[in-house]
C-alpha cells in the first residue's frame, strides 16, 4: 500500500469521496516514482542511477521506441497463455528477475521478499552474490532461483559460493562478465555510497568483506576493486562450468563474437546486458545488440535480454527479435522499495497482465507464436 495519506477526491459514481483512497501504481514507471518518494536520496540514486552521462541507461529504453508490433487479427485471443520455458524450467511468463545487489538497502524484506514474490508469480529469481540475506536464507524460501556469481579473486571463495548455491537449490549459475572494474557512477561518488554499518554483505559475513564508508567516493568501487576478479578469460568460464553441475549462464554480453565464444566455452544461455547502463556508458543498447547476438548463437545457447524492459509490449518486442525471455532489475526493486514483497508481486502481476494483453491484441496467443513476423522497424511498412 502506498501513500496512505493520499486521496484523489471523487472516484466516479458511488465513489470514494471522503474515504482515504490508496493510490496504487498502475504501471512499472509509477513504481519508480513511488520508490523515489520512499527512499533516502543516496539509496534511490544507487538503484536508479547509471554510469557517466547515463546514455546507455536512456538508450536501452529508447531502443524499444524504434520498433513497432505488426498485429494479426482473429487468431484466438481466448487461448492466451504466457507460459514458456527457460533452460527447461517452466515459467508463467517470459520475464525473470535479474540479479540486483543489496535489497535491504530499499526494504527490510530484502531478497526474501523478492524471492517469495517471484515464486508466487511462477518465475525465476536470480540471487546476487552481493545479497543482504545469505544464499541459504534465500534458498529456504525461494521457488525456482538462479545464483549470480561475481568470480572472486580468491578462487576458493568462488568455489565455496558455487557449492553453497548448489546445496541451497539454485538451478543455474549466472556469471557476470561485464564488471572487470566498476563503471563510473557519479551519483554514488558524490553521495559517498556505502553500506550502512548494520547491513552485511551476507554471503561474506565474518570474512571482513563488508562495504563500509571510506574517505571519499563510492565504497563500491573500492570493494569491487579488491574482491572481484578483473582478469577473467574464456578458460575461466570453462573452469567454472567444470566446477558445477548447474548450467552456466553468461551475463553481460553485447558483441556477437563474445556470444559465440560464450557458447563455445560452455555457456548454456547468454544474457544480452549492459548492466542497466551501470558499466560502460555509451555501450550499445541491449535491444540493438540482440538480433546479431541471436544470429551468432544460432540456437546453441538460449538468449535472454535485460535493460529497459518496462512494458508487456517491450517483452514481445524482445522475443520477436530473438530473446527467449527477458529479465527485469530496477522495476522489481522499485516495487520492493515501495511495498516490500507485495510491491514486487504487484510489479510482476502488472507486467504479466500487460504481456497477456499484448499477446491477445497482437494475435500471438502463445509464446511460440511470437516470432520475427511480429516486429517491424518504426516507419512505413516495406
Ligand atoms: C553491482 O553490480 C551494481 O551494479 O551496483
Amino acid at each position: 500500500m502506498l501513500k496512505d495519506g493520499a486521496t484523489r477526491g471523487r472516484h466516479g459514481p458511488g465513489g470514494l469521496e471522503g474515504a482515504r483512497a490508496v493510490v496504487m501504481p498502475v504501471n512499472l514507471h509509477e513504481y519508480e516514482a513511488a520508490a523515489r518518494e520512499r527512499l533516502e536520496v543516496s539509496r534511490f540514486a544507487y538503484v536508479a542511477g547509471a554510469a557517466c552521462d547515463e546514455r546507455t541507461l536512456q538508450g536501452n529504453r529508447a531502443a524499444f521506441g524504434r520498433w513497432r508490433l505488426l498485429p494479426r487479427v482473429m487468431r484466438g485471443a481466448s487461448r492466451v497463455s504466457t507460459a514458456t520455458t527457460v533452460l527447461g524450467q517452466v515459467v508463467s511468463f517470459p520475464v525473470l528477475l535479474a540479479p540486483v545487489g543489496m535489497h535491504r538497502l530499499v526494504h527490510d524484506a530484502g531478497e526474501l521478499g523478492s524471492a517469495r514474490a517471484s515464486a508466487a508469480a511462477g518465475t525465476i529469481f536470480t540471487l546476487s552474490t552481493m545479497s543482504t540475506y545469505t544464499i541459504e536464507e534465500v534458498g529456504a524460501v525461494a521457488g525456482d532461483w538462479w545464483f549470480q556469481l561475481y568470480v572472486q579473486r580468491d578462487r576458493e571463495v568462488t568455489r565455496d559460493l558455487v557449492r553453497r548455491a548448489e546445496t541451497a537449490g539454485a538451478a543455474a549459475l549466472v556469471v557476470t562478465l561485464d564488471t572487470p572494474v566498476l563503471g563510473r557512477r557519479e551519483a554514488d561518488e558524490r553521495n559517498r555510497f556505502a553500506m550502512p554499518p548494520d547491513l552485511p554483505l551476507a554471503n561474506f559475513a565474518g570474512r571482513g568483506r563488508d562495504m563500509r564508508a571510506n574517505e571519499g567516493g563510492s565504497a563500491l568501487v573500492a570493494y569491487t576493486g579488491s574482491s572481484f576478479e578483473s582478469d577473467l578469460g574464456w578458460d575461466d568460464l570453462e573452469w567454472l562450468a567444470g566446477q558445477t553441475r548447474l548450467p552456466v549462464v553468461a551475463k553481460g554480453i553485447l558483441a556477437p563474437d563474445d556470444a559465440r565464444l560464450a557458447a563455445d566455452h560452455g555457456a548454456r544461455a547468454i544474457v544480452v546486458s549492459n548492466h542497466g547502463g551501470r558499466q560502460l556508458d555509451a555501450a550499445v543498447a541491449t535491444l540493438d545488440a540482440l538480433p546479431a547476438v541471436a544470429r551468432a548463437v544460432d540456437g546453441r545457447a538460449e538468449v535472454l535480454l535485460d535493460g529497459g524492459v518496462r512494458r508487456g509490449t517491450d517483452v514481445l518486442t524482445a522475443l520477436g527479435l530473438g530473446a527467449r525471455a527477458v529479465m527485469i532489475g530496477r522495476p522489481y526493486v522499485f516495487g520492493l522499495a515501495a511495498d516490500g514483497e507485495a510491491g514486487v508481486a504487484r510489479v510482476l502481476e502488472l507486467l504479466r497482465a500487460e504481456v497477456a494483453n499484448a499477446m491477445a491484441l497482437a494475435g500471438r496467443p502463445t509464446v511460440a507464436e511470437i516470432d520475427g513476423s511480429l516486429v517491424v522497424p518504426a516507419g512505413p511498412l516495406a
